[in-house]
């Protein structure tokens, strides 16, 4: 008789707590009952079934390659640096002797040759033909031929295709470049578009280029950013200009992880909205 009444309480209990974890809980706010977002998930499980695109653009040296691969670590989103497609494609008509200036002669390289693009503790790794090449498309003469590669109308067209199909094929991405907010994913779910001041620019670049061993001076990177600055946004396909959505943010004066602490409260924020729509 007692242990029945017992057995009765307890049942109910039990009953009481099952139905607040089943319909309240799942009507707070949904940061009071996830994972906070600083334990790099997105907040929501609903939200993880949903494709999630996050641009970042910007001019040469803005920092937004290291930024992108942090937050897309933090995220736990793939990762897609579409500098290193251009880069590739540069690479292989330099070493074909293509010449630059013949559109479908560059069309021919991205279509006879294979490509291959993979994050590997953090770094793109990029290989052509099986060939690894990720050093090599960093080097100077890379750097500055790839304005043609970038201004080839199809070309670039097939890249973007390549892009959305990367977006397609992975859940998540942090993709960064020149045109993704604007060109590649006009539907991107949060844009970012980062600046800072041409003179810290310059710092930034020259100390990247110190660390592996370049001499460069101040005045030749000077010269060589805002040569392709000019080059990138005078072009008349996926030009570099903020999306009229991008949340553009000065990087200036601002470390690193001060820039992708910003851009993660952005993407909560966005999407909290957007599961609360
Ligand atoms: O970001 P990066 O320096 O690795 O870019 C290399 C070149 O590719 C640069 O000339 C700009 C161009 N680019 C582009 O036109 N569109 C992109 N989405 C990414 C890079």
């Amino acid at each position: 008789m007692v242990i029945g009444y017992w057995l009765l309480v307890i049942g109910y209990w039990l009953l009481v707590i099952g139905y607040w974890r089943l319909v309240i809980s799942d009507s707070l706010p949904v940061t009071s009952y996830h994972l906070p977002f600083t334990s790099y998930q997105l907040p929501v499980t609903k939200f993880e079934m949903a494709n999630l695109v996050i641009t970042i653009d910007g001019p040469a040296a803005s920092g937004k390659s290291t930024v992108a691969r942090l937050l897309a670590k933090r995220l736990g989103a793939s990762f897609l640096d579409t500098g290193a497609m251009y880069r590739a494609v540069t690479l292989a008509a330099i070493k074909g002797g293509v010449d630059m200036s013949d559109e479908e002669k560059l069309l021919g390289v991205l279509d006879n040759r294979k490509f291959q693009f993979a994050v590997r503790e953090g770094k793109t790794v990029v290989c052509i033909d099986g060939v690894d090449v990720t050093e090599q498309i960093r080097r100077p003469e890379v750097t500055a031929n790839a304005r043609h590669i970038a201004s080839a109308v199809k070309l670039r067209e097939k890249l973007v295709e390549m892009q959305r199909q990367f977006a397609a094929r992975e859940k998540k991405i942090v993709t960064e470049g020149r045109d993704q907010g604007t060109v590649a994913f006009p539907d991107a779910d949060v844009k970012f578009f980062l600046t800072a001041d041409a003179r810290e620019r310059v710092r930034r670049r020259q100390a990247e280029l110190r660390a592996k061993g370049g001499g460069e001076s101040l005045e030749q990177i000077e010269k060589a950013i805002e040569e392709r600055d000019k080059s990138d946004e005078d072009r008349a396909v996926g030009p570099l200009r903020p999306a009229d959505d991008a949340i553009v943010i000065d990087t200036t004066d601002l470390s690193i992880e001060e820039v992708v602490e910003r851009l993660l409260r952005c993407v909560e924020e966005k999407c909290l909205k957007r599961n609360q729509k």
